[in-house]
């Protein structure tokens, strides 16, 4: 294989943080090429120091050859490379078509071609198989649609490099499917691919080779063909990480603890309808269904953020209706949402402050106490999730993706709620942290009795944790299933809309 890049002892520091330390290896023309780590291990600055976001410390890197010495992402685009940022950078009060096109309008001799451009975009956007308007604003789409419109974006007739950075993130396994179908056309015709994602089983059904970074160093690239899931996470975490994600012990059927949550006949508009389901104290229940099964709806409406037009909730026996999700929170409700970046972070304040926020207003003591107090959550919570910080006085802005996630993780963990909901929770998280996230949750349902409820797309997640799975299928439960009837096959058998057999 020829190469087409080459990254040549790249390095990058920024103040108090060694993000790349001398990182050299190379692309191949025509493959794609995934780039694996921990979160903070330097993927993403890796990616952007690439597409021209700014400049390495030390180091090059070759493009067929030549050094390349872009310091704006414009100049890089115009080389052929495209990338797909981890956070979505489109423009949110744009159409998808405007955002498609922007800076890069086609025009005809009458101005601005906008019927050649919807025309386009809608073709762009098929071949991807999502049905969205081409004139839709963008704030108006789900999370997973943006991803898409950004993905549809980034590629054109010059692209020669790709770069996806967690791409599928918010992918439900039909969405992802289809990417990847594009990804390997992309790739028939010459293309390079660099791909991350911490969804290593997805990635090992795609992907040519692997390279692993650990703390900012380069520890070796791996044909996919040659290697094992297994041994990629134990270089990534840099230890044998025990199977602590497979197998909890799962809650019997018919177990006699009180029903914390009781959801009767539950319907909001075009999202959901008749839902009506039961959660126990200890108790994990976990929400499947492909992308527009009304998954995240139906928490937000739980949540108090929307009123249903129909239907019951009770708690602990008692029905409740939540007209905000200030009510939830003082009920004992908590929601880590799905889209974090834009509902759950202040990323212009430092680490301590976003995972103790909610914690002002109840430490009522002197304000030297609570400073101690909120430290004293704060470290607790980095210490847990194993953060990757400086200090927990650094700002969020500056934390990598993935430790983004687990500070907001963090804050939610934190209130110890009755209700505990969270939509996706270990998106975007390394291997290591997802597995202590599961340990957190099953102590929280296991010593404390909590209600849990999580929405996930990750199959492999729901099937190993959840006592429970109720799966939905266009805004109805389609079934719920508990103990050994949670297979994968049980699950997806519901999701694509089939029933369960009743003998
Ligand atoms: N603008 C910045 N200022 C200061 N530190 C930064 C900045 N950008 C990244 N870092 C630090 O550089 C390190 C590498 O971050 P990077 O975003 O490359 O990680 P990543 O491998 O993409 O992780 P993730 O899987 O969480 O996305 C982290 O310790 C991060 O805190
Ligand atoms: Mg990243």
């Amino acid at each position: 294989m020829k190469d087409i890049l080459v990254f040549n002892g790249v390095s990058k520091t920024f103040p108090g943080v060694r993000a790349l330390e001398d990182v050299s290896f190379s692309i191949a023309k025509g493959e794609i090429h995934t780039i694996a780590g921990e979160n903070g291990a330097g993927k993403s600055t890796l990616m952007k120091i690439l597409s021209g976001w700014y400049p390495p410390s030390s180091g090059e890197i070759l493009f067929k050859g030549k050094r390349i010495s872009t310091s704006n992402p414009e100049a890089a685009l115009s080389m052929g490379i495209s990338t797909v940022y981890q956070e979505l950078m489109l423009c949110e009060n744009m159409t998808v078509v405007e955002n498609i096109y922007l800076g890069r309008e086609l025009s005809s001799r009458k101005g601005i071609d906008w019927k050649a451009m919807h025309r386009h975009a809608r073709k762009l956007l098929d071949s991807f198989g999502v049905e969205i308007s081409t004139r839709t604003l963008v704030r108006n789409l789900p999370i997973a649609q943006r991803q898409i419109v950004e993905i549809a974006k980034a590629i054109n007739m010059k692209t020669e490099i790709l770069i996806l950075d967690e791409p599928t993130s918010s992918l439900t396994i039909n969405e992802t499917r289809v990417l990847f179908e594009n990804l390997r056309r992309f790739r028939e015709t010459g293309m390079s691919i660099i791909f991350i994602s911490h969804r290593l089983d997805e990635v090992f059904e795609i992907t040519d080779r692997i390279s692993v970074l650990r703390d900012g160093r380069y520890l070796g690239t791996f044909a996919a063909a040659e290697t094992t899931p297994r041994d990629i996470i134990s270089l990534i975490a840099g230890k044998e990480l025990l199977q602590e994600i497979v197998g909890t012990e799962k809650l019997r059927t018919g177990s006699d603890a009180e029903i914390a949550l009781e959801v009767r006949g539950l319907a909001r508009g075009k999202y959901f309808q008749d839902v009506s389901f039961s959660l126990r104290r200890g108790e994990l229940l976990g929400i499947y269904g492909l992308q527009g099964a009304g998954r995240t709806e139906l928490m937000q409406t739980l949540f108090g953020m929307y009123l249903p037009d129909a239907g019951e909730v009770f708690l602990d026996g008692k029905a409740i209706r939540l007209r905000s999700p200030r009510e939830a929170i003082r009920k004992g409700f908590a929601l880590i949402p799905e889209d974090r970046r834009k509902e759950g972070l202040f990323s212009n304040m430092d680490v301590k402050d976003n995972i103790a926020v909610i914690h002002d207003r109840r430490i009522t003591v002197a304000s030297f106490v609570q400073n101690r107090k909120i430290l004293a959550i704060a470290r607790e919570y980095v210490e847990k999730l194993s953060i990757k910080v400086t200090s927990p006085f650094q700002r969020v802005r500056n934390l990598s993706g993935g430790n983004q996630q687990k500070v907001i993780i963090g804050r939610s963990l934190s209130t110890s709620p009755r209700i505990l909901i969270m939509d996706e929770p270990t998106r975007g998280i390394d291997v290591g942290a997802k597995a202590e996230i599961y340990k957190i949750l099953r102590k929280l349902k296991g010593e404390e009795g909590k209600a849990i409820l999580i929405v996930s797309s990750e199959l492999e997640e729901v099937v190993a944790e959840c006592d429970r799975v109720l799966v939905m299928f266009q805004g109805r439960v389609s079934g719920v299933l508990s103990g050994a009837q949670i297979t994968r096959e049980g699950v997806l058998h519901l999701a694509f809309g089939g029933s369960i057999s009743s003998n």
